[in-house]
């Protein structure tokens, strides 16, 4: 695959192949926008089937940052690295993250990165050997930010849906258990609202259910649950055609990524009348707190940006209405105009480069 035709290229700054020879680490990072702030995005480890396969995740994940970036308000560019699994490699994996970190410390602190997809903590401290420009070590709980983001979701949602964002008496389906469900879950017991959950953890229902009142669903009936809300908390892709239309709720609001299996499905949520919060403006309080923890700034400003997320979403819910588009439509479009103001802000004007050039 040629990178500069991929479909998730879109004028991406820089795309960096890598190769450490004695640990056999295959690295690529792609930074998609590089304004006045560093760019972030997760380091991700997978057995990618060839190549073209990683060059396609990188670019795609580095660009949905840039847009998650953008709808949480925050100036940092969208980034991402993918490491290509390989079980030679894997042999002494501390060493071939700590080579991972030299890589990432040669961007010298224009490129923060951390835990994503088969990464544990204990790899990002391995990095960290080589390098500072890690997050997720640090006193700051994404996943504690991210349960907060999406109830600040789920309210408006349920504002837009029903006209008030009071929780007390909804019923919330939560799908997934772990540790940005399990927070929601809390939270929305707290307001007073009704937990419906399904998770394969048989330990995590035993805890919301002595907790939260947990009432317990199947795992393949969660989305049907006779609810208020659904809110995906597990895995993406659960929107389809069927699941869509097997919703009893008015509202969709989850961490999930990548919620629909195609960004079209959008249209068969409107029709049906359901508020779909976006799954990038939802799930952006991880983000947030990883912000927090490069920039150090208090709780009390945390909170004020979680805060926010409702107010953008508020933003989506109307745009869409004015322009006739389905609520994913308007974030892409607010998301992408947003992304083009950065660009032409940050562009050296001509004369600029005229004079330093000579
Ligand atoms: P996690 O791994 O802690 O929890 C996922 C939970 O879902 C587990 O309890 C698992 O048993 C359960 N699960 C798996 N398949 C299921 C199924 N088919 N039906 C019901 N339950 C199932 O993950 P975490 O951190 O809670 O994240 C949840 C989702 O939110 C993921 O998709 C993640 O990518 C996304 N997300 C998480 C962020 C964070 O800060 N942790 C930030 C942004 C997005």
């Amino acid at each position: 695959m040629s990178v500069f035709s991929a479909p998730d290229f879109d004028h991406h700054e820089r795309v960096i192949f890598h190769h450490d020879q004695a640990t056999g680490l295959r690295a690529m990072v792609a930074i998609h926008r590089d304004w006045t702030l560093p760019s972030v995005g997760g380091t991700r480890l997978r057995a990618y089937t060839s190549e073209d396969e990683a060059i396609a995740d990188v670019l795609k994940l580095s660009r949905g940052m840039s847009y998650k970036c953008v709808m949480a308000g925050v100036e940092y560019g969208g980034a991402k690295a993918v490491i290509m699994a390989d079980d030679d490699a894997l042999r002494d994996r501390e060493a071939l993250f700590e080579a991972m970190g030299a890589f990432v410390d040669r961007f010298r602190g224009r490129f923060y990165t951390g835990v994503d997809f088969g990464l544990s903590v204990d790899d990002v401290r391995a990095m960290h050997h080589r390098t500072d420009y890690v997050c997720g070590l640090g006193h700051s709980d994404p996943a504690a930010a991210t349960s907060r983001g999406v109830v600040t979701a789920i309210r408006a949602g349920v504002r837009r849906a029903f006209g008030s964002d009071d929780l007390s008496g909804l019923r919330v389906a939560v799908q997934g258990l772990g540790k940005v469900g399990m927070g929601v879950a809390r939270l929305v017991h707290a307001a007073g609202a009704r937990v419906l959950a399904a998770d394969t953890n048989a330990e995590a229902l035993a805890h919301a259910r002595e907790h939260y009142g947990v009432e317990v669903m199947p795992v393949d009936r969660i989305h049907a649950a006779e609810a208020d809300v659904f809110c995906p908390c597990a895995v993406g892709g659960v929107l389809d055609e069927t699941t869509i239309g097997e919703l009893k709720g008015r509202v969709v609001a989850g961490a999930a990524n990548n919620q629909l299996t195609d960004v079209a499905l959008g249209s068969a949520l409107k029709a049906r009348d359901i508020v779909y919060a976006p799954d990038y403006i939802a799930n952006g309080g991880g983000l947030l707190a990883v912000v927090q923890e490069i920039e150090g700034f208090s709780d009390t400003e945390l909170d004020r940006r979680l805060a926010h997320i409702g107010e953008t979403l508020d933003e989506v819910f109307r745009d869409a209405e004015s322009h006739g588009l389905t609520t994913a439509e308007a974030a892409d479009r607010i998301a992408a105009a947003r992304i083009a103001a950065l660009d032409e802000r940050t562009e050296m004007p001509a004369s600029e480069a005229t004079r330093k050039a000579s």
